[in-house]
């Protein structure tokens, strides 16, 4: 369907729960969370019927996030449900692998088109500092999984953070030879992290060049499809994208709503404009009424972002509660 703002909303990401296996420091705090009720968090049932309803106001691409995605049960269950649905032509994920190595199969026998997967170093140590888990290796693993098994649609997310893990050229090597995106993606001013300090992507992006040669921009209209900017590097299969939401807004090609595990439909990661959907749906709505509501509601998708704007405007939602 078509925005106020002529923008065609074709995606949507839902997260499945705010639980995670690991702590990033930018993300979570070790402990003291407070987690959402099972109660309080969308049935399976319940996630199935707003994404029904999505699909007939049009929308074709669902994303499966968290927290971490794979810690829910019955998750393989409910990616083959979402793929017989109408309309419905691509499900996809973004995970931290943790679990990868041991659903990998069974998540693309269910159908899964496509893993984002989160990595932000190559580098075991500095993974565990950044994580607070001793993970590292069952990442890589999980990796070298789903790319043993020919999954196309392979991307590799890293937010570079300075003085940290800005030192990205293993990833980089990582991709010499393998068809798979690595996208770098600026920190964005949410919760914890507001206390860590992104490296700047145009300084990365100097780096990145000084030390591998010029950074090639890709035309093609797949490559332009969503916020990365991608780049071909001279001898190396894969692509590399960068993700600047504060530097470059894409708020004006913006495609999509979040579903929040407690069934929250958010419009725009940093406001928080929305409908609460669990509530309309327990109490009793029917699908036609419903389906009214969700249309108007996306019609009414805000303009642009705020996270340059006054604090006040922004979403006291964490990341691992939107699912990034
Ligand atoms: N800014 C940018 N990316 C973030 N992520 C988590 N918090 C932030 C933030 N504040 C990323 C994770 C993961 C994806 C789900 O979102 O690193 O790759
Ligand atoms: Fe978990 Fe992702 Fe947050 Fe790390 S960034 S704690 S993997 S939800």
């Amino acid at each position: 369907m078509i925005d106020r703002f002529n923008r065609r909303i074709e995606y949507v990401r839902v997260s499945l729960t705010d639980r995670c296996n690991l702590r990033c420091r930018y993300c979570m705090p070790e402990s003291g969370v407070t987690k959402l009720a099972h109660s309080e968090i969308l049935t399976y049932e319940e996630v199935l019927r707003v994404i029904r309803l999505l699909a007939r106001l049009g929308i074709k691409k669902v994303r499966l996030t968290g927290g971490e995605p794979l810690i829910r049960m019955g998750i393989v269950d409910l990616i083959r449900s979402i793929k017989n649905l109408d309309g419905i032509e691509r499900v996809v994920m973004t995970t931290n692998g943790v679990r990868l190595a041991s659903m990998a199969e069974q998540l693309i026998d269910a159908g899964l088109d496509g893993i984002n997967l989160s990595l932000d170093t190559l580098d075991g140590k500095i993974f565990q500092a950044i994580s607070r888990r001793d993970c590292f290796d069952r990442v890589l693993e999980g990796l070298n999984k789903i790319l043993s098994l020919g999954m196309r649609d392979v991307k590799l997310n890293c937010v570079p953070l300075a003085e940290i893990n800005d030192d990205v050229d293993d990833l980089i090597e990582l991709i010499r030879d393998r068809d798979v995106k690595l996208r770098f993606i600026e920190l964005m001013p949410i919760g914890l992290a507001r206390d860590f300090k992104g490296l700047p992507l145009s300084t990365l992006r100097d780096r990145i060049e000084q030390k591998f040669g010029r950074l090639m921009p890709i035309d093609s209209t797949e490559a332009q499809a969503g916020p990365a900017k991608y780049f071909r590097l001279n001898g190396f299969v894969g692509a590399i994208g960068f993700i600047d939401a504060l530097e470059d807004k894409f708020c004006s090609t913006c495609n999509r709503v979040r579903l929040t595990a407690e069934g929250f439909l958010k419009l725009c990661l940093s406001a928080p404009a929305g409908l609460d959907v669990k509530r309309l749906m327990r109490g009793g709505l029917d699908d036609e009424q419903l389906m009214l509501r969700l249309s108007s509601a996306i019609y009414n998708k805000p303009l642009e972002h705020a996270f340059d704007g006054a604090i006040e405007l922004n979403d006291r939602r964490r990341m691992y509660q939107v699912g990034g």
